[in-house]
């Protein structure tokens, strides 16, 4: 089968598409044809090995895993003896956890508990941009961030992968959000349904007087000051990314209990779940910029790497009908 491999650090140069192995099914796992997946800062962060902590997660020198991709959408080809939650046949999402990338192919092989069944009103490119982002936004607002219904809640790159779902699960909760954007994309968070919106090239939400009971920073370009600046008394900032190793470790070693970086966003079936059910109630609704073939993976990641990607790079997979 085709699949997106890379045996050394670097630029988007370093993925090549390549004939491999395609993968062998185990008792417990599912063989998944992949139609879609989709790019997250993650592929670039461990792609090129930066910051430097990406080489503890996959190798000192060389990638241990030569694969890449997290989220998917897929049908099942076949499952292992053990598996019971589905069939061959299925239409599948879901995301793989960090040490097991490996969705930019045609084939994959997953444990059942990283799958649900696609909603049937999300094509495969629409369900495979959902996972990963989606549990970044969930986890973030929910376990760092203590949402709660009625609070006024502030979404910083509400534009983004991450910011596209945050904004419209904050909204599920019950509050009054507000997404910070460029001029270009105001009309976009609008329409996602944020009840304000700031443009960051005209006005520093930390510096117009508003006070927020919940910041979720999915740039994480800030300072612990104008984070305390725009929360309310007892508010809390859950930040997502970092624009530099100073705003990172400011975050981490500075920010109090108040201001902090979530933890790493974990797949699970219970939060996929949650998705899945906000997904067919219409709730969450994926926002899609841009969709490459696989062969152009290298492409999509140049592109995301820009940081202006309007919600999310998806990369289709094609199949030229054969099995
Ligand atoms: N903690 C975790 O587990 C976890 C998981 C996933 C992602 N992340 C991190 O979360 C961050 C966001 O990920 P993503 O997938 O959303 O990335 P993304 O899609 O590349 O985000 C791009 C968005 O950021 C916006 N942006 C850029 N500069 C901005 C600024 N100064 N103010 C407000 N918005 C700005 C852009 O809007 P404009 O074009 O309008 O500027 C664009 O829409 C990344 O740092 C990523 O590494 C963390």
């Amino acid at each position: 089968m085709k699949a997106i491999v890379y045996t050394t650090y670097g630029s988007p140069d370093v993925l090549k598409l390549n004939d491999v192995e395609k993968p062998t099914l185990k008792d417990n796992e599912v063989l998944v044809k992949v139609h879609a997946a989709s790019a997250n800062p993650l592929n670039w962060h461990l792609m090129r090995a930066e910051p430097f902590l990406a080489r503890l997660e996959n190798g000192l020198l060389k990638p241990k895993n030569m694969k890449l991709g997290a989220d998917v959408a897929g049908r099942v080809e076949g499952v292992g003896r053990n598996v019971t939650q589905f069939q061959a046949g299925d239409e599948v999402f879901g995301s793989m956890p960090l040490n097991e990338l490996g969705t930019f192919a045609e084939y994959l092989c997953a444990l059942e508990d990283a799958l649900a069944l696609k909603p049937a009103r999300l094509t495969f490119e629409q369900a495979a941009a959902v996972p990963l982002a989606a549990f970044t936004a969930l986890q973030g607002l929910r376990d760092k961030g203590q949402i709660q219904p009625g609070q006024k809640v502030l979404i910083n790159g509400a534009s983004g992968g991450v910011g596209t779902f945050a904004v419209q699960i904050a909204k599920s909760y019950g509050t009054e959000v507000t997404g910070v954007c460029s001029t270009r994309n105001l009309d976009l968070v609008r329409s996602i349904g944020a009840d304000h919106v700031i443009d960051y090239t005209q006005e520093d939400f930390t510096r117009n007087g508003q006070h927020y009971d919940l910041i979720f920073d999915a740039v994480g370009n800030r300072s612990i000051s104008d984070y305390q600046r725009a929360l309310s008394p007892n508010g809390i900032c859950s930040v997502a990314g970092f624009t530099s190793l100073s705003r990172l470790f400011q975050v981490m070693f500075l920010g109090g209990k108040k201001i902090g970086l979530m933890q790493t966003a974990k797949a699970n079936k219970k939060d996929l779940v949650i998705i899945q059910e906000l997904l067919e109630a219409g709730k969450v609704v994926p926002v899609i910029d841009r969709s490459y073939p696989l062969s152009e993976v290298p492409e999509a990641i140049r592109y995301l790497e820009t940081g202006h990607a309007r919600g999310k790079v998806v990369i289709t997979v094609e199949h030229n009908n054969k099995t």
